[in-house]
């Protein structure tokens, strides 16, 4: 189901820092938010070497994100850790209209 996370594109803008992490809760699902630019990414939390919170690591200038722990790097895009090391993240569709942004999440 299509959840909406801001009620205005502007505020989600607004809201989210260039490459800053956020973590967001839906239901039973931690989720790690980025916006990059005009673009934003949503994948798993936790992850998936160690679970450690992703919402704590940063952002590279290749839009991967760096999980404080270990450094392993995932793509923003394909969840997919960049050398193999662990299990790809789980990604999440993401929506921008003029109602705000939406997410993708099971029911
Ligand atoms: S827990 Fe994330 S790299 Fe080890």
């Amino acid at each position: 189901m299509w959840v909406k996370i801001f009620t205005q594109p502007e505020q989600a803008f607004a809201r989210l820092q260039e490459g800053k992490p956020q973590l967001l809760r839906i239901g039973n699902d931690s989720i790690t938010l980025v916006r990059k630019g005009k673009h934003f990414f949503a994948v798993n939390d936790a992850c998936t070497h160690n679970k450690e919170s992703l919402s704590k690591g940063i952002v590279n200038f290749k839009d991967e994100i760096v999980c404080p722990w270990h450094n392993y790097c995932f793509d923003l895009r394909t969840g997919r850790e960049v050398q193999e090391r662990s299990a790809d993240l789980r990604t999440y569709a993401l929506r921008l209209n003029e109602e705000g942004l939406w997410i993708e999440v099971p029911d």
